[in-house]
């Protein structure tokens, strides 16, 4: 009999393809409810979820036969991991393949909240551009201007360095410093988080969500950071408390922000619809169309490492949250 690998949702046939001959793959097209995921893995041998998937405890608990759960994305904070590997369950992700597409997201978003690219498109379309004007959408310069990072991993690095050819000084705060050479590779500081809120104009997060990380922007650091400052935010919602976001934009205290994410996403915070100074996204960090067949390959090379009982190539971290 061949395993059973169930898919909670859409996934790009290219990845479909390599598994349909060693597998039994049981489709969805819409999210599954919490019973109906329950369901799917006590199925199966293998799950390939979404990272809107809740999978908890119960759901894992279910799973008698189950070897792995590969989650489509580079996130895994909707999986409880350390309940799934005390029962020896596999949890994957796809590292390494989407750092570059979201990097290109950034800078896409760092631009489009600078020159306000979006209300200026809308303003156009609406008819109201009647020619040339001196003081029409003027915006920040973003070109010699401080970058800040916070969480200089794969994503942070690729930011980093399409810095350099805006010819920008840019900071960076996490845990752990790097080492000189890399530092020095990527034209990058090191600071504290106190001095990259102070110092930054443009401010972007790329943290995973942990206990650490999770509302480490406030109102506290919304009060140190620049009145001309943008900040962007395209890793976990969860990171930002929105609340405090919006009342800083609305107040002035921000000169603008671009969201890809959002803390109780897919909904979003009151108030956010009507600002003109925040862009906001449907959470398309990696929505390249190459870049998300990557993801799904990875993630049907790590169904295929486990269902032949080898260690899947891109397990987990298990510290996160
Ligand atoms: C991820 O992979 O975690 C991204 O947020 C998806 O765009």
């Amino acid at each position: 009999m061949k395993p059973i690998v169930t898919v909670t949702n859409v996934f790009p046939q290219v990845a479909l393809d390599k598994l349909s001959s060693e597998c039994d793959l049981q489709m969805n097209q819409t999210s599954l409810t919490k019973e109906e995921l329950r369901q799917k893995f006590s199925e199966s041998d293998a799950v390939i979820s979404y990272l809107t998937d809740r999978i908890d405890k119960d759901i894992i608990g279910g799973g008698t036969k189950l070897k792995i759960i590969a989650n489509y994305g580079a996130g895994f904070n909707n999986i409880d991991v350390a309940y799934a590997s005390k029962r020896g369950i596999w949890v994957t992700n796809t590292p390494n393949v989407l750092h570059e597409t979201t990097a290109d997201l950034t800078w896409a978003m760092i631009l489009g909240a600078a020159r306000r690219i979006v209300p200026a498109d809308r303003y156009t379309r609406q008819g109201k551009f009647e020619g040339w004007g001196a003081k029409i959408f003027l915006g920040g310069d973003v070109h010699g201007k401080t970058l800040g990072i916070i969480g200089l991993g794969e994503i942070g690095r690729s930011v980093a360095k399409r810095a350099f050819g805006f010819n920008m000084r840019t900071l960076y705060h996490q845990r752990n410093r790097l080492a000189e050479k890399e530092e020095k590779g990527l034209n990058v500081e090191f600071c504290n988080l106190e001095k990259i809120l102070r110092e930054s104009d443009f401010l972007t997060l790329h943290v995973p969500l942990t206990d650490e990380t999770e509302y480490m922007i406030g109102n506290d650091e919304f009060s140190l950071m620049k009145k001309t400052a943008y900040l962007i935010h395209t890793a976990r919602g969860k990171v930002i408390d929105d609340y405090a976001l919006v009342a800083a934009l609305r107040e002035g205290r921000l000169a603008g922000a671009a969201l890809d994410v959002y803390e109780s996403e897919p909904e979003l915070t009151e108030g956010m619809t009507e600002l003109d100074n925040l862009m906001i996204l449907p959470h398309i960090g990696s929505a390249s169309f190459e870049t998300r067949d990557r993801m799904a390959l990875l993630v049907v090379d790590n169904i295929s490492d486990a269902l032949a009982g080898k260690k899947p190539r891109s397990l987990v971290p298990t510290y996160y949250k």
